[in-house]
């Protein structure tokens, strides 16, 4: 069933959807709460969400199974306790629901090779990995088109360094709508203006990353208030003096972004804030606050890991409803490629 709403006329008509996803291979980290998960929470009143955790995307590069398994579940629990709704949105895991893996093999003889040959991601993760740049690595971005096709999204929140794969997906959608009618909804990118960029604390010219060698580089949103404050303290500046955002000053345009983020206020108050105060008492007062807004997330999550019957209700009728709506657009797809319905 469609959500739907009363619009001035009287007339009902259909939220927008939504369809993101986030890999389970680590705890996220400030940046991608700040950049991603906070919005995801934030657009569920207007929108229609569905939000996964993409463990089948995980497996392009080789991961520890037992390892994979905790992390998926933690990963789980870490949405609902950033604030995801599991009574608003769809918020599912991603193998539970096979109409994925489905819809990506038919995606894939949709796919050229030249196309996926010229994904950036592609050539970075097979530079990291060249013992196993697996079929999988490769067509990684079908599967991505899977995932938001089959919930006919029409905004996918995304960060600047997916737009080429949502790119892909707009044209596998249209070559097939162009084959066969209008099957799929051509889904827009929302790369939201506020969503804060968090780079790495050691090396500012790199994006925080969950994967990042040097824990030092990143904030685990679990992270103790010690150990964020630490981190904070410990983070890559300058040779200059003064708290204000500008040009060649990337470490403290970081820190201010970050602060900016968490308390709400804008850079210049920021600044003005700082002013004649040094780096010192700043570091200090940008890991206070971090640890501080992230304090209720910390305290939801510990409840939550304690109830592992609550969130596999959750997942389960998560994946029901992904389910139910992602068929439909299965079923299409079969019909329109020449499929052969069976009487199962
Ligand atoms: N590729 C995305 C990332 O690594 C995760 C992802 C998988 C995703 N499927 C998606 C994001 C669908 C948005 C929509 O960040």
């Amino acid at each position: 069933m469609c959500a739907t709403e009363q619009n001035t006329t009287g007339q009902t008509a259909r939220k927008k959807r939504i369809f993101s996803g986030i890999q389970p291979t680590g705890v996220f980290t400030l940046g991608n709460y700040l950049g991603a998960v906070k919005n995801w929470v934030a657009m569920q009143e207007e929108y229609d969400c569905a939000y996964s955790i993409v463990n089948m995307h995980a497996i392009t590069v080789r991961q520890d199974p037992a390892k994979l398994k905790k992390q998926t579940l933690d990963s789980y629990a870490l949405m609902l306790a950033c604030g995801v709704d599991p009574q608003k949105s769809i918020a599912f895991i991603q193998s539970h629901v096979r109409t994925h893996a489905e819809l990506a093999w038919v995606l894939d003889c949709y796919t050229q090779f030249g196309e996926l040959s010229r994904m950036t991601q592609f050539k970075d993760k097979s530079a990291k990995n060249a013992d196993n740049i697996n079929a999988g690595l490769f067509t990684y971005p079908s599967l991505m088109a899977a995932d938001i096709l089959l919930y006919q999204a029409d905004l996918v929140p995304i960060g600047e360094y997916q737009k080429q794969h949502l790119e892909l997906t707009r044209d596998i959608a249209n070559r097939f709508n162009g084959l066969y009618g209008n099957v799929f909804t051509i889904p827009d990118p929302l790369i939201p203006k506020a969503a804060a960029r968090v780079k790495s604390l050691q090396d500012p010219a790199k994006k925080m990353s969950k994967s990042d060698e040097n824990p030092n580089a990143y904030i685990s949103i679990l992270d103790e208030p010690g150990s964020i404050i630490k981190k904070c303290k410990r983070a890559v500046t300058d040779s200059d003096t003064v708290v204000c955002y500008a040009e060649g000053k990337d470490g403290v345009n970081n820190l201010i972004t970050i602060y900016a983020a968490v308390t709400g206020k804008s850079f210049e108050e920021v600044a003005r804030e700082f002013d004649g105060k040094g780096y010192g008492v700043f570091k200090q007062a940008v890991g206070e606050a971090v640890a501080e807004h992230l304090r209720p997330i910390r305290e939801e999550y510990a409840r939550l890991s304690a109830d592992p019957a609550y969130l596999e209700t959750c997942y389960t009728e998560g994946a029901r409803r992904a389910l139910s709506i992602s068929n439909r657009t299965l079923e299409k797809v079969y019909k329109k490629v020449g499929f052969v319905k069976p009487c199962l």
